[in-house]
């Protein structure tokens, strides 16, 4: 008889999101109004893009949801942590991205999702005051007691499988350290309580060695370090970093590859935003904005090869800024200026002004990245899921080469997997309808 490593999504699925503010929130609501049938999942790849499936005469479009066994909506299970929130509709009210309108037929749901007490510690956070936040002072044991919950929360509500996707706030900048040079040197590391450990890898410590894969939407240093990496692979999990691609670096990724594929020149790309939301406030200390600014800033090289183009991009300014400006509250505004230059080098400028709303943008990613990593790990992938880089700002390499940024690259590579997925998931099926005959 023949084995399949398409395991069907059956059973609930838990996602549970440390750091339940703007995103977090956006996220939980869209779900629960789209599958009350409210609204379809509007920026969803899992819920509403199609792949190419088949070949020659057989060749079609189909919902990727439908070739492949992602989990349904209706399986979805939330919980979390966050060191201020009280419960999930207290959050979207505060974060103000939805209208009444869009609350009100999902309140007591919201409100029944109590975020657990967080590990958090204001010096990876200084604009933020937990009060909701575990007693232990030992990371050691903050690390055990996410076990614990994570533990609680499978049997609680009964989910046979679950993801982690960090919604929190940006960790301040800091760079690996010995701490982070393999399992066993974390392992000590949080008995030692080293202050090089921030709360965001023992999350994912607690997630990985709990074999619950584990996505990071913000820029913190977190997967990436060769810790994580062994230990995704010891426990055969797959994770994905980092930091949700949403606004202006989404943009980035559009209108880079384009002016690359006419052989355009650029001569530099001044990026500046405002915001006015919590996560604004925490980008505005300088020692966060750094982690964010690393992650944006590390874009346009890859897309562009300065190296293999020197005439075209050897010298480029790439400046960002984030601008903390609380009337505009989650309603982003970002300002681009792209100083290009044409035929015999005369310039020429791209001004965009994108008037986004950055959680309405990550929301439907918070979904793609907890359904596909949950899919990833039933297919027996573990370690670093390169394929899900269209979703991230900074994309993390599986192996030597650096992870590809051009949005459509990348779109292709998520295809690509999904399609191999999808014939296996084909074969599978075909043989189980033989051996019934
Ligand atoms: N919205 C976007 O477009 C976008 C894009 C890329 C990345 N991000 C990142 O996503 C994250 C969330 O953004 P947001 O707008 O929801 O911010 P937010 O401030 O509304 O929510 C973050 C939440 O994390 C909580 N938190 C902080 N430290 C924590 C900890 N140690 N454990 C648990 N919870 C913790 C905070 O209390 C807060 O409620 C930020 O890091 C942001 O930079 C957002």
């Amino acid at each position: 008889m023949h084995t399949t490593r398409s395991h069907s999504a059956t059973g609930r699925l838990g996602v549970l999101l440390p750091g339940m503010g703007a995103v977090a929130s956006t996220f939980i609501a869209g779900v629960l109004l789209a599958r009350k049938g409210l609204t379809p999942a509007i920026g969803s790849l899992s819920q509403m893009a199609r792949l190419d499936v088949g070949s020659g005469p057989d060749s079609r479009e189909e919902l990727i949801r439908n070739v492949v066994p992602l989990a349904d909506l209706d399986d979805l299970v939330f919980g979390g942590w966050d060191p201020i929130t009280r419960n999930v509709l207290d959050a979207a009210r505060t974060a103000r991205v939805l209208d009444r309108e869009h609350l009100e037929p999902i309140a007591d749901e919201l409100e029944a999702i109590v975020p657990m007490d967080a590990v958090f510690d204001r010096r990876w956070v200084s604009r933020l005051e937990g009060v909701r936040v575990k007693p232990q002072t030992s990371k050691w044991e903050q690390a055990q007691a996410l076990i614990d919950d994570i533990a609680r929360f499978r049997v609680q509500h009964g989910c046979s499988r679950l993801v982690m996707v960090w919604c929190g706030s940006t960790e301040a900048y800091h760079e690996a350290s010995a701490v982070h040079a393999s399992m066993a040197a974390f392992a000590q590391g949080l008995k030692d309580n080293d202050a090089n450990i921030s709360p965001s890898q023992i999350y994912a410590w607690a997630a990985i060695t709990s074999g619950v894969p584990y996505a990071n939407g913000a820029p913190n240093l977190t997967l990436d370090l060769p810790c994580m990496i062994e230990a995704a692979a010891h426990h055969g999990v797959p994770v994905a970093g980092k930091d949700f691609k949403t606004g202006q670096t989404w943009m980035k990724t559009l209108l880079a590859p384009g002016l690359k594929a006419r052989m355009l020149g650029l001569r530099g790309w001044y990026s500046t935003n405002i915001l006015g939301n919590r996560d604004g406030e925490v980008l505005d200390a300088p020692e966060n904005f750094k982690s964010k600014e690393v992650s944006k800033l590390g874009v346009l090289d890859t897309i562009l090869e300065p190296g293999q183009y020197p005439d075209l991009y050897g010298h480029i300014d790439h400046v960002v800024r984030i601008n903390y400006y609380p009337p505009r509250g989650d309603n982003k505004e970002g300002w681009d200026n792209i100083d290009i230059f044409g035929w015999l080098g005369y310039p020429m400028q791209i001004k965009v002004d994108f008037l986004c709303r950055d959680s309405i943008l990550a929301a439907p990613i918070v979904l793609d990245l907890a359904l596909f990593l949950d899919l990833a790990h039933r297919q027996g992938a573990s370690g670093v899921q390169e394929w899900l880089s269209f979703f991230l700002k900074a994309p993390q390499s599986a192996g030597d080469t650096p992870a590809v940024h051009d949005l459509f690259v990348q779109r292709a590579r998520l295809d690509d997997t999904l399609r191999a997925w999808a014939q296996e998931h084909a074969a599978a099926r075909e043989r189980a309808v033989v051996e019934h005959a």
